[in-house]
């Protein structure tokens, strides 16, 4: 249809502009919605991706409570410029633990998915004390209270019931194991960045964090690198 009869036919008649509108969504809707039918019950679990420490959970926490989710997301999508940049693409059953899943709403700062191991623990520490003092310019908020504030053991114990409660598969009886695995991954992250001269209480947030950081993009490399996810 040309330009013109499209504002003198079209344009001028509400009604049938309206009914076409609605016809041209429909069709784009069920063009989305109808292969979904024939998907069965979602994608396969994936072997290899295992539900957070207890630490990490925690550090994940504090990642949904400080809406570190605003500006990142936790989604490489499948093309080259993300995978060149990030990583491997993002595979559904890499979320099969998350609850609620941190795909983030908008991508202000780059996407965190792979985030783990790529950068020391030191780096980190300082990014979030003072994200400027590591890049030139960046508008991304000091956290500097993560430095002062304390995660509990209790919280950490009334998390992993909550996940527990969802169907992620911890031991029972948090209370019994969580406290000793916590101290561990603590302390091994505290003796970590006393070697680069940087402080933290075991228990101060910011080892959290940096945990969780740690650990994103961790699993599911093999079932990844094998190729047999969707
Ligand atoms: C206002 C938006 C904003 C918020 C909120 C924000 N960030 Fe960022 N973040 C950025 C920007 C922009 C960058 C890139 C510049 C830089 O490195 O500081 C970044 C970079 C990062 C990086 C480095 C990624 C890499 O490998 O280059 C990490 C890790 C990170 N942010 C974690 C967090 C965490 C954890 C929180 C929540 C406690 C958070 N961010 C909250 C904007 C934000």
């Amino acid at each position: 249809m040309s330009e013109s009869s499209h504002r003198r036919v079209l344009e001028p008649n509400a009604t049938l502009f309206a009914i076409l509108t609605t016809v041209g969504v429909s069709i784009g809707g069920l063009v989305e919605i109808v292969p979904l039918f024939s998907a069965g019950s979602g994608p396969e679990p994936m072997a290899d991706v295992h539900p957070v420490t207890p630490l990490e959970l925690a550090g994940r926490d504090i990642y949904i409570r400080e809406g570190c989710y605003n500006c990142h997301s936790q989604m490489i999508r499948p093309m080259r410029a993300e995978t060149m940049r990030y990583g491997a693409w993002t595979r559904a059953g890499e979320y099969q633990w998350d609850h609620p899943f941190q795909l983030g709403s908008r991508r202000i700062g780059p996407d965190l998915q792979r985030e783990g191991g790529k950068r020391p623990n030191t780096w980190h520490y300082d990014h979030m004390k003072d994200p400027r003092s590591i890049t030139a310019g960046s508008i991304m908020p000091t956290y500097g209270w993560l430095f002062e504030q304390k995660v509990a053991n209790d919280d950490i114990i009334a998390s992993i019931n909550a996940m527990i409660t969802l169907g992620v598969p911890y031991d029972a009886d948090p209370a019994s194991w969580v406290p000793a695995n916590v101290e561990a991954q603590q302390k091994a992250i505290v003796a970590d960045l006393a070697t680069t001269k940087r402080e933290a209480a075991p228990d101060d947030e910011i080892v959290a964090m940096i945990a969780y950081l740690q650990r994103l993009g961790k699993d599911g490399s093999a079932a990844i690198a094998a190729k047999s996810t969707p």
